[in-house]
């Protein structure tokens, strides 16, 4: 037997046991009489304790050539600790070794297995390994484990069915590239990884399983960022004989039910945006609304008082700060640079505060009284207001990000607090200047609000909504189209002919003449579900081997090179 208990187990109760533990060195301490070991496993760490004293001198000669990350089986007596660490559960107790087997020795670490570690970011990488022993990490993926069981238990219970659907599939539209596989057996053809089990699912209605659910990879060739890998997890569903309430509501008493579980959280019931709000409020379809600074609409409100840059603008927005008065000179420089970095794009910030004696500074006092700009941004005394003027658009967007960074500055993202909202009426189509096309907004299966296009399909509004949590896009889903005419309306609206349509989509399409019933449904993305839980943005570190910001597994070296053989065999040449 290598243990009768694990590292993080004995208590107190346990002291004059005999036990035996099995777990790696994570630290060696020497005084010479007294030698102390961190022994760690995935449920702790047990100190031991070598003494001059009382261990045998077998004990003391192996003790000698212990050193870090050595994985090792002690037997010992639980002895209380003199010196109490209240940081760890068996922080009163300690063994003393009486016998020790060095199971496996190591080299010496690339870096400190340790919460506080001395390795950088892609050293860390290449030895994902050893990072995943580190408890910062080693807890990221429990709890995305513990995450995944309760949204399998909460689902069973409302009888879904979980479904496998291969990786093996031909394109489907979601927005992204798509990784290619080639065949050997057809050669000169591509299998493409599912970027989302959409059309899978979709049929699955079709063959009556009304009730969906799959936990499964999902993979797109995009650009990454702290939210984005190349391959990534969804909860993904599917419902029959639904409209779009059922489904939020569905999936709202999930949620809720996933963030009382694992972090004992009562969600509030969800607000709801519709999609123009949420741009025109804060300037973002994924607005965190843990905090306020809605936008103000001064387009017209500041024109006509000789300021070029308002009187020449298509649009003035602005938002306002409470307790902003003491907003420094240098912070407004910081922030006006901040709006003109490219990334942003702006060309510059007006400020105004509203001071608590009434008085107010403003980079404009020159063309604006100071009753006029208290009464344009509707302050309070202590307000400071910030104003971007431009292109509607532009001018929404950078002034959401800069609410996003105000916050941020201002402490107001608080990680321990949640609010989550549904985002609705999506526009179904968007215009492409490059292609001069308009693009699914959400995907082409996504049906119209009414069932009909409108004749302006740019104006045409869609039965599809985003979840939202502290601003993060954690899900989406939308109705679908179950009948055939309009699915094929829907593609040609997306530039596709009749027989594109059906080279591409044919198995859907015909589908749909053998009663598909009215369905719907959601994918959320997992990954970044368990972050925003843990109040982190990046996925990364709830994935257990993730890619870098290029792509790049840097443990196994992939993606790498494969011999001629094997392009040979696949009839591919490398151009
Ligand atoms: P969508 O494309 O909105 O919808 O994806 C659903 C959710 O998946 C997550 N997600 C990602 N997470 C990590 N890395 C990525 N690269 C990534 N891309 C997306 C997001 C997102 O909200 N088939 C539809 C769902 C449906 O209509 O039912 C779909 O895939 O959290």
């Amino acid at each position: 037997m290598y243990r009768t208990h694990n590292c993080g187990e004995l208590r107190i109760s346990d002291i004059g046991n005999n036990v035996k533990l099995s777990g790696w060195v994570q630290k060696i301490r020497n005084k010479g009489f007294l030698v102390w070991i961190d022994l760690r496993d995935r449920y702790g760490i047990t100190q031991l304790i070598i003494n001059s004293e009382k261990s045998s001198k077998e004990v003391i000669d192996s003790v000698k050539n212990v050193g870090r990350e050595f994985v090792i089986q002690v037997e010992g007596e639980v002895i209380k600790r003199e010196a109490i660490n209240k940081n760890i559960s068996t922080g009163e107790i300690e063994i003393l070794v009486s016998k020790i087997n060095v199971l496996n020795p190591s080299i010496i670490p690339p870096f400190t297995i340790e919460d506080e570690t001395d390795g950088g970011e892609e050293l860390r990488m290449k030895y994902r390994y050893l990072d995943l022993r580190r408890s910062v990490l080693k807890d990221n993926i429990i709890f995305r484990n513990d995450l995944t069981f309760e949204v399998r238990k909460y689902l069973k219970a409302q009888g879904f069915i979980d479904i496998e659907t291969p990786y093996l599939i031909k394109s489907t539209p979601e927005g992204a590239r798509d990784f290619i596989v080639p065949s050997r057996i057809n050669s000169g053809e591509f299998y493409a990884l599912p970027q989302s089990p959409q059309t899978f699912k979709q049929l699955l209605m079709v063959s009556g399983f009304d009730k969906y659910v799959q936990i499964v990879r999902c993979f797109r060739d995009e650009d990454l960022r702290a939210d984005r890998q190349p391959e990534f997890t969804q909860i993904d569903c599917e419902m029959s004989f639904v409209d779009q309430e059922d489904v939020l509501n569905t999936f709202e008493g999930l949620i809720q039910s996933l963030f009382k579980s694992c972090i004992d959280f009562s969600l509030e019931k969800f607000d709801r945006i519709s999609y123009k709000d949420a741009m025109e409020f804060y300037g973002s379809d994924k607005p965190d609304t843990r905090f306020d600074m809605k936008f103000l609409n001064l387009s017209e409100k500041a024109k006509g008082n000789d300021f070029k840059i308002f009187d020449s603008s298509e649009s003035i927005y602005g938002f306002n700060i409470e307790n902003g008065e003491s907003f420094s000179r240098k912070e407004f420089d910081y922030y006006t640079d901040w709006v003109k970095r490219p990334q942003i794009g702006a060309l510059g910030l007006i400020w105004i505060k509203h001071n608590q004696d009434g008085s107010v500074k403003s980079s404009i006092d020159k063309f604006y009284s100071a009753d006029e700009l208290k009464s344009i941004t509707n302050s309070n005394p202590g307000d400071l207001t910030f104003i971007i003027s431009g292109d509607k658009k532009k001018t929404l967007t950078q002034l959401g990000a800069l609410r996003i960074h105000v916050a941020e500055k201002l402490g107001l993202r608080d990680k321990n607090k949640f609010k989550a909202l549904w985002v609705t009426d999506f526009p179904m189509f968007e215009w492409d200047e490059d292609s001069k096309r308009y693009h699914a907004m959400h995907h082409p299966f996504t049906s119209p609000v009414d069932n009909r296009i409108e004749k302006d399909p740019g104006a045409t509004l869609a039965n599809a909504y985003d979840l939202v949590i502290n601003g993060n896009e954690i899900g989406g889903g939308s109705i679908r189209i179950h009948d055939q005419k309009l699915q094929e309306e829907v593609f040609s609206i997306l530039g596709f002919s009749k027989k594109e349509a059906f080279d591409q989509f044919g198995f859907l399409l015909n589908a749909f003449n053998y009663g598909a019933p009215p369905h719907g449904g959601i994918a959320f993305g997992l990954d970044r579900l368990a972050a925003v839980m843990k109040g982190e943005e990046s996925i990364r570190d709830y994935i257990a081997f993730p890619k870098n910001n290029s792509g790049r597994d840097v443990m196994i070296d992939s993606p790498s090179s494969i011999d001629k053989d094997q392009l040979d065999d696949l009839n591919i040449k490398i151009k």
